[in-house]
């Protein structure tokens, strides 16, 4: 008898897609005053679209929802996502494409200034994007596709149809975790097995302690919960006989830890989300919790020790600078 060949495990990612410009300063100048820009880069970012394009880097079947502009920049955004292996039947479009400009002084402190433009848009539930998660088996969501009370509902929607498949939803509850309104906060948890805080969003999400202590409460809201821990590396618990969609369960639970890389860090943009598709895509491929930690940490570790939370996959681009 031959042996069945499994199908790989697909994800869709889905929310925004920006261009990141940053500026070299020597300190944020108070209002009113000029301050010199000493260099200047622009790339591709925004929390999905950097978990998406890890994805594909690790050769995950990867379908990116996302709103692109018609304008020209959202040209060159989707140029450069078609040089990837990312399937983009589920993009949509709008009218201008998001982008972030982000001064960072030499104490490598960083102030951002974000226009969202088209990527706060609600998504249309397409035949496309209908059937791309019908297929999937895992969906990675943002807490910032919350912040808007309409594209809030329609990624509810979008959840609420995958899980009716079976599929496993993943949420990085983002920074802006408190600001999302109450009430859909509660139904997002409500859909979510997978929990991908850092440590701050722990402490938005279950109050202070020990990563132990705000594990077990994680595991309260989502029953599987990881927490991001920066150079310290990351740990996650599950509730008793939890599976993911692609592996058998585990069967007594315990707090597992797996420590960061021992490299220089120079940029830690897009870490978080490098994180996220490393550990997906473990799963994804069927590896144990302790692996998927591994795997997390190890596609971070390459992403924060170049410039720019995409640059790993997609070096030399150029959006030009605003
Ligand atoms: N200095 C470092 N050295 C090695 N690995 C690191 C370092 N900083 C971060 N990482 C890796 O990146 C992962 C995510 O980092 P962090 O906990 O800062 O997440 P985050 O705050 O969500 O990141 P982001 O700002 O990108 O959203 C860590 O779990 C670790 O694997
Ligand atoms: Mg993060």
């Amino acid at each position: 008898m031959t042996p069945e060949i499994e199908a790989p495990i697909a994800i869709v990612v889905m929310g925004d897609v920006m261009v990141d410009y940053q500026y070299d300063i020597a300190t944020f100048p108070i209002s009113g005053q000029d301050a010199a820009i000493l260099s200047a880069r622009a790339t591709l970012g925004g929390s999905a679209a950097n978990a998406a394009l890890g994805l594909s880097h690790l050769g995950v079947p990867t379908a990116f929802a996302t709103r692109v502009g018609t304008d020209s920049l959202g040209r060159k955004v989707l140029e450069a996502l078609q040089s990837t292996s990312l399937n983009l039947e589920t993009v949509q479009f709008g009218q201008q494409t998001g982008y972030t400009i982000t001064f960072i002084e030499a104490s490598s402190e960083r102030t951002m200034f974000s226009f969202r433009g088209c990527g706060a848009d609600p998504f249309d539930l397409t035949p496309a994007l209908e059937s791309e998660l019908r297929r999937a088996r895992l969906l990675l969501l943002s807490g910032y596709s919350l912040l808007q009370q309409e594209q809030a509902a329609s990624v509810l929607r979008a959840a609420t149809l995958f899980k009716q498949s079976g599929g496993q939803v993943a949420l990085d509850p983002s920074p802006m975790i408190n600001h999302i309104d109450p009430s859909l906060r509660a139904v997002m948890l409500g859909l979510t097995d997978i929990l991908l805080p850092n440590r701050s969003e722990a402490e938005a999400l279950v109050g202070p302690g020990s990563v132990e202590a705000q594990l077990h409460r994680l595991t309260e809201l989502a029953p599987c919960a990881v927490i991001k821990q920066g150079s310290q590396g990351a740990s996650a618990l599950t509730r008793p006989g939890w599976s993911s969609a692609s592996s058998e369960s585990q069967s007594a639970p315990s707090i597992l830890h797996a420590p960061a890389l021992p490299v220089k860090s120079v940029d830690t943009t897009g870490a978080g989300d490098a994180f996220n598709a490393g550990f997906l895509a473990a799963l994804a491929r069927g590896e144990n919790l302790s692996q998927c930690l591994q795997a997390g940490n190890a596609l971070a570790a390459q992403v924060v020790v170049v410039r720019g939370g995409s640059t790993l996959y997609l070096p030399g681009l150029d959006f030009g600078i605003l």
